[in-house]
């Protein structure tokens, strides 16, 4: 590992024995009063409104001198990507595991004897992996154009917006689509505008390496940082310091799915995002690149329930009822954590006493202005079934979503599953690139309250408590529903395992 790897793994590591985790019992009540003069630091690519709060309600950020480190190393250390290959996937994995095995967080896919580079387990990656969260059902007239021996494809999953992107020098761009038939079976691939087929031998394993990397740098640049931490989240810790006074229902309610939010925002706006940081070294855009990233991130930027989002992809439950039944895994499983998510957050905001016309009080009505104004939640005027649906989403987000899209681990301790940055032609992540994205998926070690947890002292009145309850005696039967599906599974999806879930974007 080059300079700028081994002192961010350094500085990592100190982090980490510093780290003292918190329990749900132990994440305290609000405490900042509100107001809009809460100190903030601007993040000019996160758009024109982009900021982070300065301080964290609990949790100091990390100290000035530290931030200075990181961004001199940022800054003065060259970027490196050409380096050696690993001699073999085997040796890989092992030198991998001894510089890393110790902070990476317990890997949530278990490949069930399944060759992870294999077509067999491509399609896990579309239906249930990272290809999941690009995956849509093809309207009739590019279907028919796309066909391959007179078999028209049903569904795609593609990367190939990222292909004219631009790379650093010597590397090749991302992109990669995989077409797949109404049973779910592949039937071509697409790489940087050209049909690759099963059949090609090593140009068709490369597409399938190309495909599998691109998604999990987009994955982690949009849906894990860019979507989860620094828009929907930090709107979520924004809007409410801002807004809702200290002993407001919603502040209590909202407090446990925010914790350590800003704190760690405030960290990632140094190490993760700017030019010469982690992130970047890791991946291969130019800088160029990244800010063309950036801004296609911008302009997709919304939260829409997901039974919409589902929708109007064509994948939802009513669409695929003419197709095998767990044919979707991700949205299925999804589904049922989101409803249970759902009964809560209408339980409380129809029932409870500290919710009753919630949607009339003036800070509840400024909160939601201002969480609609970067969100754009549509539509957005307020009602308490809006919010309800607000509520889940966002529940939804900052937790299994969240959990799942920033899960990185189960690719990178394999080379030969993913790299950050692509050579042409290549099917192995580098050795360099291996330490890059190791020190990544070390940050997400660390543990954080978990959702299954005890927080009923953030609960604003008794009826808030049972409905809690009733959340809790819901997902262990959401938990019991999942495990008899992986039962049936080649490849389990453990995303919405309940014992899976953190609370919040708290690492
Ligand atoms: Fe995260």
């Amino acid at each position: 590992m080059n300079l700028h790897t081994s002192i961010f793994f350094r500085m990592l590591k100190l982090g980490i024995e510093s780290y003292k985790p918190t329990a749900p019992h132990e994440i305290p009540m609000p405490s900042a009063s509100h107001g809009q003069d809460h100190k903030t630091i601007r993040i000019p690519y996160l758009g024109p409104d982009g900021k982070v709060l300065a301080k964290d309600e609990d949790e100091a950020v990390r100290p000035k001198i530290l931030k200075m480190i990181i961004r001199l190393n940022n800054r003065l250390n060259p970027v490196v990507d050409a380096d050696k290959p690993w001699a073999s996937v085997e040796s890989g994995k092992q030198n991998i595991h001894s510089i890393f095995g110790n902070y990476f967080p317990k890997s949530r896919v278990d490949w069930q004897g399944c060759d992870p580079t294999s077509d067999q387990v491509l399609r896990w990656w579309v239906f249930s992996g990272f290809g999941a969260l690009e995956l849509h059902r093809l309207d009739e007239q590019t279907a028919q154009s796309e066909q391959v021996n007179g078999q028209t494809p049903t569904f795609v999953s593609s990367y190939e917006f990222l292909k004219d992107l631009p790379v650093r020098p010597g590397l090749a761009g991302y992109g990669g689509a995989v077409y797949l038939d109404r049973q779910g079976n592949i039937l071509k691939m697409k790489l940087r505008g050209k049909d690759v087929f099963p059949t090609d031998g090593k140009a068709w394993e490369a597409a399938k390496f190309a495909y599998r990397s691109t998604s999990m740098v987009w994955v982690t640049l949009y849906d894990h940082l860019f979507f989860s931490h620094y828009s929907v989240s930090n709107s979520g810790v924004l809007a409410t310091i801002n807004n809702l006074p200290i002993d407001n229902p919603l502040r209590l309610l909202l407090k446990p799915f925010l914790f350590r939010t800003a704190a760690i925002n405030n960290g990632g706006a140094d190490s993760l995002l700017p030019k010469g940081s982690s992130f970047f070294r890791a991946s291969g855009f130019t800088w160029e690149g990244m800010e063309e990233a950036y801004s296609l991130m911008l302009n997709r930027v919304a939260l829409k329930p997901l039974p919409d989002l589902l929708r109007e992809r064509g994948i939802d439950r009513a669409s695929l009822s003419a197709l095998p039944e767990d044919i979707f895994p991700f949205g299925r499983d999804g589904e049922l954590y989101w409803n249970s998510l759902n009964g809560f957050s209408a339980d409380i905001l129809h029932h409870a006493p500290a919710f009753r016309n919630i949607e009339k009080n003036d800070a509840v009505k400024a909160w939601w202005e201002q969480m609609n104004g970067t969100l754009r939640f549509s539509p957005s005027d307020l009602s308490t079934d809006r919010m309800a649906t607000f509520l889940t989403q966002f529940f939804y987000t900052v937790s299994a979503f969240h959990s799942w899209v920033g899960h990185v681990t189960p690719y990178v301790k394999d080379p030969s599953i993913a790299a950050g940055k692509l050579f042409p032609d290549a099917v192995m992540a580098n050795q360099q690139n291996s330490a890059e994205l190791g020190v990544i998926a070390s940050i997400t070690g660390l543990p954080t309250p978990s959702l299954l947890g005890d927080f009923s002292h953030l609960m604003p009145d008794d009826y808030s408590r049972g409905s809690l309850n009733r959340l809790h005696e819901n997902l262990l039967q959401v938990g019991q529903e999942i495990q008899q599906r992986n039962a049936r599974r080649d490849i389990a999806l453990r995303a919405f395992l309940p014992e899976e879930l953190n609370l919040s974007v708290a690492i």
